[in-house]
């Protein structure tokens, strides 16, 4: 629909920024946390920095916090470490980690500041990679439940809003990337069964947050990139779908629907593929009633057809920063992605396409019917200090403005949208590329080359969409 005038955001609208534990907090070594794989994967990505500083958040959430506060924020979305709160196999928790985050859910609570908790982003402590061989065995379902548990009778009586998993899809399509993928030769077949064990973990974490939390709410978080088809061939509409299919809905489906859909089935079957699933499985998942959707979303993606005969090509992200280095997947008889002529790319050839979030929004309405809240959104990209001692990211407002407008305009179509948390509070560590790509609306004084002071200098960004929230959406600067 077409408006006349600017969107109108609900009055108990949760505007607040995110972040994740590894990106963010640093002290990996400290009070009792023991190490994350992505700890050990950070520090393999040189020339960038690893993530044993980052933002240094563990020691400066009180400044954080009020800087939030002073944002006009309402919620903040952060996760947490689980190798913080059971550093061993002991089954004893870490007193100290449960301290940690007590006290930055009570300073949040104090700015009545709503958290949006994650209970995974990534930060397997590696004790349960070395036992459980990663996600590969099952064992790992019953430790993940203990870890859940701990956290919601822990902290359950103030947070309300809880996360499963962060990008489940996003880990098992880029299992290597993101580091969850064991044999790259079996990845083809394996990946399912991962898949399998993490929708049981997911499923846990559901059913002990209804059991546990009381008015307890919890969703998935599911990294949405909206796939349309490059032309309106009939076969590049279908590729589109196809592509749909394997990077986002199959898992979106088994969330909301409890079960696997009929696609992802008969894609095994031709594929001789054995998910794994066991008796009593789809049980569990059938009870894991979801109360919302959490989405990131940063852009699209453009599928057209790919003949069976094509060579298939691996997705090759860019992680140079330097443009023209992304190469799309092709995937023979299915889908391949391609360049899409209507939109702008980032330096790291993202496509910058601020309808995509009102499409998403509108698609997942209506093929769900929840509500849903924005966990991520943003614009990675390199960012300085100037002589005049601040940072003037206009760019980046330019791409908030865009995307925020279009959550609005969704709303207006009819779509349940409760909270918008854009990708990142602060500047934190990217999954590839250390301090070097920023997306904070706050930056961090130091460098991928060498630590500086961490002084926290809130960019031009922030002060602007400060005065969008506090006016709840109306003054658009
Ligand atoms: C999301 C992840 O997929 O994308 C974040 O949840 C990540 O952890 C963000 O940082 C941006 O990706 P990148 O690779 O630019 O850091």
């Amino acid at each position: 629909m077409h408006y006349t005038h600017d969107p109108i955001f609900p009055k108990k609208f949760m505007w607040g920024a995110s972040s994740s534990a590894w990106q963010v907090e640093g002290a990996v070594n400290e009070d009792g946390r023991s190490d994350a794989i992505i700890d050990l994967n950070s520090k393999k990505k040189k020339p960038y920095t690893d993530n044993s500083i980052a933002a240094d958040h563990y020691h400066r959430y009180k400044e954080d916090v009020k800087l939030m506060a002073e944002a006009g924020f309402s919620s903040y979305r952060f996760s947490i470490a689980w190798p913080r709160i059971f550093p061993n196999d002991s089954g004893i928790p870490n007193q100290k980690g449960i301290d940690f985050y007590n006290n930055l859910i009570n300073e949040l609570i104090k700015h009545n500041i709503e958290p949006l908790v994650t209970l995974y982003h990534y930060d397997m402590p590696v004790w349960v990679d070395e036992k459980f061989n990663g996600w590969y065995d099952r064992g790992i379902i019953e430790k993940f439940d203990e870890f859940v548990r701990t956290c919601f009778k822990a902290f359950g009586d103030r947070v309300k809003y809880w996360h499963s998993i962060n990008e489940q899809n996003m880990q098992i399509c880029y299992g290597e990337w993101l580091g969850i993928c064991k044999n790259k030769d079996t990845w083809f077949e394996d990946k399912w069964k991962v898949n399998h064990i993490m929708n049981m973990c997911h499923a846990k974490a559901v059913v002990a947050c209804h059991e546990l939390v009381e008015d307890g709410k919890i969703g998935p978080i599911p990294g949405y990139v909206p796939i349309y088809p490059y032309s309106s061939h009939p076969d590049d509409q279908i590729a589109a779908m196809n592509a749909e299919e394997l990077t986002e809905k199959v898992w979106n489906d088994l969330y909301a629907f409890r079960k696997y859909n009929g696609f992802i089935q008969s894609y095994w079957r031709e594929n001789n593929i054995n998910p794994g699933i066991q008796d009593g499985d789809m049980e569990l998942i059938a009870q894991a009633n979801i109360d919302f959707f959490a989405l990131n979303c940063y852009r699209s993606n453009t599928a057209k057809a790919c003949g069976i005969d094509e060579e298939p090509q691996e997705y090759l992200l860019n992680k140079s920063g330097v443009k023209g280095n992304l190469i799309f997947p092709k995937v023979p008889g299915l889908y391949q992605l391609t360049h899409n002529p209507y939109v702008e790319y980032t330096d790291w050839d993202w496509e910058i396409d601020p309808v995509s979030m009102r499409y998403m929004l509108r698609y997942v309405w209506d093929h769900y019917q929840l509500p849903m809240m924005i966990t991520e959104n943003g614009l990675g990209k390199y960012d300085k200090v100037t002589d005049d001692g601040k940072v003037h990211d206009q760019d980046r407002i330019e791409f908030l403005k865009d995307q925020i407008y279009q959550v609005g305009l969704a709303i207006m179509d009819g779509c349940d949208v409760i909270s918008y948390n854009p990708w990142s509070f602060t500047d934190i560590l990217s999954t590839g590329n250390g301090m070097a790509k920023r997306y904070g609306l706050v930056y961090i004084n130091t460098t991928d080359e060498e630590v500086l002071d961490l002084r926290r200098i809130p960019k031009d960004s922030y002060y602007w969409y400060a005065n969008l929230i506090k006016s709840n959406g109306e003054n658009w600067g």
